[in-house]
């Protein structure tokens, strides 16, 4: 009995977030890039609340994976719109929330798609949004930005410039991406740390994006890709 529950406890945690992420959201056809359904919330203060009450207590962090961001949505688009990029390549969602921009190098034909991130309920809200939308994205509880993003050929990040100390990590995570010859991809609504200097526009867009989230309802978001 006791030497089975390590290994059953990750699983019946997973099942736990699952049912919990069913609850909470609502499966929906993503604004502006409809082809993608995804398990969404609509409030995320209610909902980290609820999270803490419920699932961790306090210090939790909030709940990105329940909403589509405005960089990755720019960055989904560009994927579905531009199929060459992904198509046979190795692929990372790197800071991957719902695994929006996963979900859409997979459909677009991606060989391989790795989701990274730093919270379970987002690697849970993966596995999730990857079935419903019928395609395999292997969602990772790990950090990879202190390395180079291997063996990925292709790096994509959407709406990871929001906080400076973030923002100071993933620069040069993307630069050594870059460097080792992957092709690398971000989407930003215009937040306060992206160094517009160090990256090609590719596409803008007009992104619908939750009010309550961005005090507005539409922001102008650049795909850039690095170099
Ligand atoms: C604003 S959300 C963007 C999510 C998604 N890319 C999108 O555009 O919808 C930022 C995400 O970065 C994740 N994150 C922050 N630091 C990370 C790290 N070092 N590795 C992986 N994920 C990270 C957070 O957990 C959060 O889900």
């Amino acid at each position: 009995m006791l030497r089975g529950m390590p290994s059953e406890l990750p699983t019946l945690q997973a099942g736990a977030d699952l049912a919990f992420i069913r609850r909470e959201t609502e499966l929906k056809p993503v604004p502006f890039v409809p082809e993608i359904r995804l398990h969404m919330a609509e409030d995320a203060i209610a909902l980290w609340e609820t999270t803490e009450r419920e699932r961790g207590g306090a210090g939790l962090p909030p709940p990105f994976w329940a909403f589509a961001w405005a960089g990755g949505v720019a960055v989904a688009r560009y994927v579905l719109d531009h199929p060459e990029l992904v198509d046979g390549r190795a692929v990372l969602d790197i800071a991957a929330g719902s695994g929006l921009v996963g979900v859409a190098a997979a459909l677009r034909g991606a060989k391989d798609v790795r989701a990274a991130e730093i919270d379970a309920f987002a690697v849970s809200a993966i596995g999730l949004n990857a079935e419903v939308n019928g395609v395999r994205v292997d969602g990772a509880l790990v950090d990879l930005v202190d390395g180079d993003g291997a063996p990925a050929e292709v790096v994509l990040a959407g709406d990871v410039f929001y906080e400076r100390a973030m923002a100071a990590r993933f620069l040069p995570f993307l630069e050594r991406a870059a460097a080792r010859g992957a092709t690398v991809i971000v989407g930003d609504p215009g937040r306060a740390y992206l160094p517009r200097d160090r990256f090609t526009a590719v596409a803008a867009y007009q992104v619908p994006v939750v009010a309550d989230l961005e005090d507005t309802s539409v922001k102008t978001t650049t795909v850039w890709r690095l170099g």
